[in-house]
């Protein structure tokens, strides 16, 4: 007997269904994205990274199907980046089993977090990751936010000693972190720092930027859509015909490209749950980039 189906069976079918149902162009190979180098390493990252909150958030409505699909589409363009920030044991285990899946074996560049207060908690959270990512060794571990950083730095540094983390940092994604952040970057020879910066947040250019640069840090940025609410605000204006002159066709494009235009910009990390924007905001890589003056015309149009 055919019974419904669940919330959560139903979701499965429909995002599998949206999944098949878009294909990125693949008639003929995928032009690379560009990348970055990590300061001081003769490392480089792919410009476009993923910010995995929303879909690894949607796991226990929507399955995996989703995350699967957007990190295929990162993979398809030559990126690398995923970010990431513990959950629950089950959702990280779900995720983790994605991870692992055998032709995506160190495939990812993955920046996980401490995101706890606690010396423990932050070593209890560092071991999850391990075991459920299958991994001994994180590409880039962040203390959140900033959240008990005295604490954790001693054990995110020992971490790098003894390689189970290749880089070490910290993230913000908001203005009353600053004045905490640019007194640590100044104190400390972090790895990455990872903040918040786009058309509509420009705060950072103004020190935290330049001190990355001088002091040789690998910059992630956050919030490129400030969560999505961008969209909303940019609704009701029509693209400037000029945005062709570097290349961007979409509103999206418009925040990431701004973005990717300062050069101490490592990678931009786009949320989405959606292979189809994750496949324009990846376009955003490609292309010229605005100068100086078209990024304060950039700022008029979307005040
Ligand atoms: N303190 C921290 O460490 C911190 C804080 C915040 C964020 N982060 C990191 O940054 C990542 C990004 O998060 P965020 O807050 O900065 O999100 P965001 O990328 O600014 O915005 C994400 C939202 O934009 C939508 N979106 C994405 N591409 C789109 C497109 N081309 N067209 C229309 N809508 C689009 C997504 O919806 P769809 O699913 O429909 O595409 C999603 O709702 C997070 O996942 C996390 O990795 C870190």
């Amino acid at each position: 007997m055919m019974t419904d189906p669940t919330r959560r069976e139903f979701l499965a079918r429909v995002s599998t269904l949206g999944v098949l149902l878009y294909q990125p162009r693949l008639d003929h190979p995928q032009e690379q994205l560009p990348t970055r180098t990590i300061p001081g390493t003769g490392e480089t990252l792919p410009v476009i990274g993923l910010g995995s909150s929303k879909p690894v958030m949607q796991i226990p409505t929507a399955g995996t199907d989703p995350l699967a699909a957007v990190m295929r589409m990162l993979l398809e363009y030559g990126g690398r980046v995923v970010d990431t920030a513990p959950r629950s044991e089950a959702v990280d285990a779900e995720f983790g089993v994605l991870l692992q899946q055998p032709d995506w074996h160190n495939k990812f560049f993955l920046a996980t977090k401490i995101n706890t207060t606690g010396r423990q908690s932050g070593v209890d959270q560092m071991r999850q990751a391990q075991r459920l990512f299958g991994r001994r060794t994180m590409d880039l571990i962040q203390v959140q936010s900033l959240l008990d950083l005295d604490t954790h730095w001693p054990n995110l540094r020992e971490w790098k000693e003894t390689g189970e983390a290749r880089y070490i940092g910290v993230t913000v994604s908001s203005y009353d972190r600053y004045e905490r952040l640019e007194a640590f970057m100044r104190s400390e020879p972090l790895d990455f720092v990872h903040l918040n910066y786009s058309v509509m947040e420009t705060r950072a250019e103004e020190r935290l930027l330049p001190l990355a640069a001088d002091r040789g840090m690998a910059v992630i940025v956050n919030r490129p859509f400030m969560n999505g609410s961008y969209f909303g605000m940019v609704s009701d204006k029509r693209l400037p015909a000029w945005a062709a002159e570097f290349d961007c066709t979409t509103w999206a494009q418009f925040s990431l490209k701004y973005i990717l235009a300062h050069p101490a910009v490592t990678c931009v990390l786009t949320e989405t749950t959606n292979p189809a924007h994750m496949e324009e905001n990846i376009q955003a890589g490609f292309g010229r980039l605005p100068d100086e003056a078209t990024k304060r015309r950039m700022r008029e149009a979307v005040a």
